[in-house]
């Protein structure tokens, strides 16, 4: 990512997210998702593909094409597919999508390490590819599960559970961790535990309602943004913008 980061200049990770659309238009899909790469790829260092893409095109077939347009344009290519099972099935999930070409997948510490998320972590090692881990997600309703209060069973002590998690991305040897743009003093939280060691993504911005400055002031190193780019009449204005205005806030 640092490498990405300084060769294109930005900090900005493009959502590519469209509306849902009948089966028979899935080569709109396609067209339409080509057409914003090729309009963007300037400003952007990663794009992370979510449900958007893999439902309707396929993994092996469009969303490869798209991840192989990702790669050769000096970007990385970022699963979205919050792995959230057993560890054989979480395994499974990393290796079909790094067989895809996937540079790092999200994934859900809720599921826990052993035969939980350490087969993920053990393949994506192995392949040398990344694991970026859910913390506290942009949603409101986020409260109700990252926000909880646990007791740790390490130090006995009440903990939040999103804190619990930044330390588990610590322990487990996570490539990035996943918090809202929407909770800018969870992010600055979470940076004080994770220093610079592991990298702090954030969506949420524009549509959901974050702010590129507050995030990025309280510690977000990249801005995962969707709709604001992939919505607008003009997707390379709305991406040159932002990764300038990612540029241009002082810390
Ligand atoms: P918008 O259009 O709101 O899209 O800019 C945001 C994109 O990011 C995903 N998203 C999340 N992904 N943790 C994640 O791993 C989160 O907390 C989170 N919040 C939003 C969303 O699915 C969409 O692709």
């Amino acid at each position: 990512m640092q490498e990405a980061e300084k060769s294109k200049n930005s900090r900005l990770v493009l959502a590519l997210d469209f509306p849902f659309e009948a089966a028979v238009n899935r080569n709109k899909i396609l067209e339409k998702a080509q057409k914003v790469l090729k309009a963007v790829h300037p400003y952007v260092c990663a794009v992370k593909i979510n449900h958007h893409l893999t439902l309707p095109l396929g993994t092996f077939d469009g969303v490869q094409e798209l991840v192989e347009q990702i790669r050769g344009e000096g970007m990385l290519a970022i699963m979205d597919a919050k792995v959230n099972d057993i560890g054989n099935t979480n395994q499974i999930i990393g290796e079909y999508y790094f067989a895809a070409g996937f540079d790092a997948i999200i994934a859900n510490p809720f599921v826990g390490w052993e035969e939980g998320l350490k087969p993920l972590f053990e393949v994506s090692k192995r392949l040398n590819r990344g694991v970026i881990l859910l913390t506290y997600m942009s949603h409101k309703g986020a409260s109700e599960g990252y926000g909880q209060t646990i007791i740790d069973p390490e130090t006995c002590q009440q903990t939040p559970q999103y804190v619990s998690f930044a330390r588990k991305a610590l322990r487990w040897g996570a490539d990035g961790v996943v918090v809202g743009a929407t909770v800018p003093q969870k992010i600055a939280e979470i940076k004080q535990i994770l220093d610079e060691k592991v990298a702090i993504y954030s969506p949420g911005v524009g549509v959901q309602g974050g702010t590129t400055e507050s995030a990025v002031k309280a510690g977000a190193n990249y801005l995962i943004v969707g709709r604001e780019i992939t919505n607008s009449n003009n997707p390379a204005e709305a991406a040159h913008t932002l990764c300038d205005a990612i540029d241009r806030i002082k810390l």
